[in-house]
C-alpha cells in the first residue's frame, strides 16, 4: 500500500503527540502522585449520624504519623467547621454529604473531591507547611453555596 509522503509526516507527528500525552499522564500519576479520589463505599444519607465513622466527625490518630479526618457536608456548612491536624502527617479525609452534591476543595493543595449523598469520598494528603487552609465547597449547592466553607489548621 502506497502512503502519501505528507500523510506519513502527519501520522508521525500525531503519533509523537499521543506518546507525549501518554508520558505526561504516567508522570502525573506515578511521578507527581496525582490520583482520582478514592471511592470508599456507600452510606445511607438519612443514617449518617448513627453510622461510624460519621457518628463522630473530627480528627483522630489512627497510627503513628497517620490521622483520619471525618467531615460531613450539608447545605451550607461543613461539620466540623474547623479541624486541626499536624504538619508532616498523612491525613486521610473521609467525607460525605447529608443532602445534595457538594464540593470539597482545600485551597493550595490537590485535595479536590465531590461529596455525593450516599457515597463516601476518601483522599489522603500530607500538609508539609503549617498554616490555615480554606476548605471550600466548589459545587453549586443552592442559595447559601458561597457561605459553605471550613478551615484546616495545620500546626
Ligand atoms: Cu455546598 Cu456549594
Amino acid at each position: 500500500m502506497e502512503v502519501e509522503r505528507y500523510e506519513e509526516i502527519f501520522l508521525g507527528i500525531a503519533g509523537v503527540v499521543l506518546l507525549r500525552f501518554l508520558a505526561a499522564l504516567f508522570y502525573a500519576a506515578f511521578g507527581m502522585h496525582i490520583h482520582m479520589m478514592g471511592f470508599a463505599g456507600t452510606i445511607d444519607p438519612a443514617k449518617i449520624a448513627q453510622t461510624p465513622p460519621f457518628d463522630h466527625p473530627g480528627v483522630r490518630q489512627v497510627a503513628p504519623g497517620k490521622y483520619e479526618a471525618v467531615i460531613i457536608g450539608r447545605a451550607w456548612s461543613f461539620s466540623p467547621k474547623t479541624i486541626e491536624v499536624p504538619a508532616g502527617a498523612d491525613i486521610t479525609f473521609l467525607a460525605t454529604s447529608m443532602d445534595v452534591d457538594h464540593g470539597f476543595y482545600v485551597q493550595g493543595t490537590r485535595i479536590n473531591m465531590m461529596l455525593l449523598p450516599g457515597q463516601i469520598s476518601r483522599m489522603t494528603y500530607r500538609f508539609e507547611e503549617p498554616g490555615t487552609y480554606m476548605l471550600l465547597c466548589h459545587e453549586y449547592c443552592g442559595l447559601g453555596h458561597q457561605f459553605m466553607y471550613g478551615r484546616i489548621v495545620v500546626k
